[in-house]
């Protein structure tokens, strides 16, 4: 048995994700969701291990806290300070955050070669960070801009040591506009343009072109106003379900050393979210 902990944890896409995959691979595992209060994590994350529990998925709020009952942590963990998947490996905890490596992932399937280029990434909470964790290593400039501008000069201050070009600001329009001029990629870690508030979107039609290559975390709707726009200006586009289904991907191959159909479970996730009028 593999399982998301989270609270609220009803519209999780995971156990549909993660099923798909277990029945295609006809792999003897199943994944369940459980809702976990704050106050009951610690009991929930020890009850996990001695029921056996192969994986864990960790969701809101639980990120951060769950690190303290690790046995062990993969290197972004430490750098985050936040884990999205343990493993259970004979009762020792391992826990990782596929988060950015996913986002990687999504990226190099989707045809983005990062050498040698400039990354304009808004947004600097968990996911930005955990996004911008894994592209320092790999681009030649990363840009950072967050709407609180000491979150990004904060996390551009921690990842320096990469060596690269990276720099924080704040999220302005004259920002947006100046750092997008150059950039090879535009990625969207924000929350921008998430259901309801579908027709949001910090950078103007007129700044994308076809050069660029546009990614959104936002998998609700699954084409958001910025994935519009950036359709419309000519530019590539890779929606949110993509980085949703490899950090998934990433997870489960850490759970069943087994190859992840990407395809099946690609299809599951757009086939719930369509379901559930997520496409606008
Ligand atoms: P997650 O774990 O999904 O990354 P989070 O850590 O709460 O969630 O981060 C949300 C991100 O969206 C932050 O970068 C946040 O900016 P602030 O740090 O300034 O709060 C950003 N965000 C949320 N709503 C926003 C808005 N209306 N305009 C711009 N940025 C927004």
């Amino acid at each position: 048995m593999c399982a998301v902990i989270g609270d609220p944890i009803e519209h999780t896409l995971s156990p549909t994700m993660h099923n798909a995959a277990f029945e295609h691979l006809k792999l003897d595992f199943v994944f369940v969701a459980f809702r976990v209060a704050p106050d009951e994590l610690e009991k929930a994350v020890r009850g996990a291990c001695a029921l056996g529990i192969r994986g864990l998925n960790v969701t809101m709020p639980h990120k951060n806290a769950v690190t303290e009952f690790l046995d062990e942590a993969d290197p972004a963990v430490k750098f985050l300070g936040a884990a999205n998947t343990i493993l259970n490996q004979g009762g020792r905890l391992r826990g990782f955050n596929t988060d950015g490596v996913g986002a990687l992932k999504a990226l190099r399937c989707n045809g983005v070669n990062l050498t040698g280029k400039k990354v304009l990434l808004l947004g600097a909470g968990g996911a930005a960070k955990a996004i911008a964790f894994s592209l320092a290593k790999e681009v030649e400039e990363l840009c950072i801009l967050n709407r609180d501008a000491v979150k990004a000069r904060e996390l551009a201050n921690v990842l320096e040591p990469c060596g690269k070009r990276i720099c924080g600001n704040e999220l302005s329009p004259r920002q947006i506009q100046k750092e997008l001029s150059d950039s090879d990629l535009l990625i969207n870690a924000t929350s921008v343009g998430m259901t309801p508030n579908v027709s949001e979107s910090w950078v103007k039609s007129d700044w994308l072109k076809p050069e660029l290559f546009v990614m959104d975390i936002v998998y609700n709707p699954v084409e958001t106003k910025l994935i519009q726009d950036a359709k419309a200006a000519g530019a590539k586009v890779i929606n949110g379900v993509e980085m949703l289904l490899y950090q998934g991907a990433a997870s489960f191959e850490i759970w069943t050393g087994c190859k992840a159909p990407v395809d099946v479970m690609r299809n599951a996730l757009l086939s719930r979210l369509s379901s559930a009028g997520a496409y606008v």
